[in-house]
């Protein structure tokens, strides 16, 4: 994913295939990702990427969505279109129906030729290898990983410092030590999934860059363990979803050590005066937590790229717990290929 990628010189990374010489790159208003499931939640995640680092406007939407409201085609918007199979029909239609329409559509895609790398007009290959399981793990971290770099690229481009680029790049570098690290944590990881393999429904809530991997997290849990899980930003937990903590009802927390940690922090303590138990994923030990799984930090924007991994070895392991058939759920189909 990185090798060969990083250009320390200007702070910057090459990225071969994207077709957008730095005119056109300056010229961009505004910029919407479109995806299916994970990849629509990793392209969430690259949107917040997007808008920190580049400063240009950004979000993204399911594809599935988006082919079928009509929408209005900027000719100053860069679609980004995200796949892992590069197969996936949603997504597909809607890349045809925006190059109809005459948009510049690049891909983030993981398999190399498949049917959306071939339609779009340029775009990042994610390089995370073949995933063979149904459940996308290794591809959502490498795909957010991938859009790291493009924002960073878009960043440099546009008004991203060389000292920001610099510690971006730093950031990249450590996470293969960081991953190996959350790896370790494994152990702990089958100990609380065990605790909560029983439980009916489950919570996950984080905020701005913790709540796609909120939603991650409880897909994750749901496609392989069957366990029903909503996911919500934490902010707006008070807005309804409160009236179901109980002690049966675990809570999931994202809680990175950024600018909204006390906000963070009020929330587990709503859901503790609700006798709610709590799993954070967090930087340090969670007081109001049952229990923490403690992920090392690195920059705000990239804390999101570790902080999903270790959900789903929770979701593995809760499904494993409940004797169910991990690599191939129930109903599902690796590449969604028809409507
Ligand atoms: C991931 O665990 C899912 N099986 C599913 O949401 C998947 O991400 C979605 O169908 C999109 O697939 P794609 O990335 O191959 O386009």
């Amino acid at each position: 994913m990185l090798r060969g990628r990083i250009d320390d010189r200007f702070s910057t990374v090459h990225l071969g295939g994207l077709n957008l010489d730095p005119r056109e790159a300056r010229t961009i208003r505004r910029i919407k990702i479109l995806g299916c499931g994970t990849s629509y939640h990793a392209g969430l995640i690259g949107a917040g990427l997007i808008e920190s680092m580049a400063r240009i406007p950004a979000d993204a939407e399911p594809a599935s969505e988006f082919r079928y409201r009509n929408p209005v085609v900027d000719p100053d918007t860069l679609y980004i279109a995200v796949s892992q199979s590069g197969e996936t029909y949603d997504v597909l239609a809607a890349v045809q129906e925006l190059k109809r329409k005459g948009a510049r559509v690049l891909g983030v895609v993981n398999v190399v030729g498949s049917a959306i790398a071939r339609e779009a007009d340029g775009g990042v290959y994610v390089h995370a290898g073949p995933e063979v399981c149904v459940v996308s793990t290794k591809c959502f971290t490498n795909t957010v990983t991938a859009f790291a770099l493009l924002a960073l690229h878009l960043g440099r481009i546009r008004d991203l410092s060389v000292t920001d680029g610099k510690r971006i790049i730093e950031g990249l570098r450590k996470l293969p030590a960081q991953i190996e690290e959350i790896l370790k944590t494994e152990d702990q990881i089958k100990e609380i999934a065990a605790e909560y393999a029983g439980a009916q429904s489950m919570m996950f809530i984080g905020r701005v860059r913790g709540y796609p991997v909120a939603l991650e997290a409880s897909l994750k849990l749901k496609e392989i363990s069957y366990i029903h899980a909503e996911a919500y930003p934490a902010s707006e937990l008070k807005h309804g979803p409160l009236a179901l903590i109980e002690p049966a009802l675990p809570t999931v927390a994202i809680v990175p050590d950024d600018d909204l940690l006390e906000k963070n922090r009020a929330a587990l303590e709503e859901i503790k005066a609700r006798s709610g138990r709590i799993l954070a994923v967090a930087h340090q030990p969670q007081p109001k937590a049952d229990h923490t799984i403690v992920v090392p930090k690195n920059e705000d924007e990239l804390d999101p790229i570790l902080m999903g991994i270790p959900l789903q070895l929770l979701a593995y392991h809760t499904a494993l717990a409940m004797g169910r058939d991990i690599d191939k759920p129930r109903n599902l189909a690796k590449s969604v290929t028809v409507e």
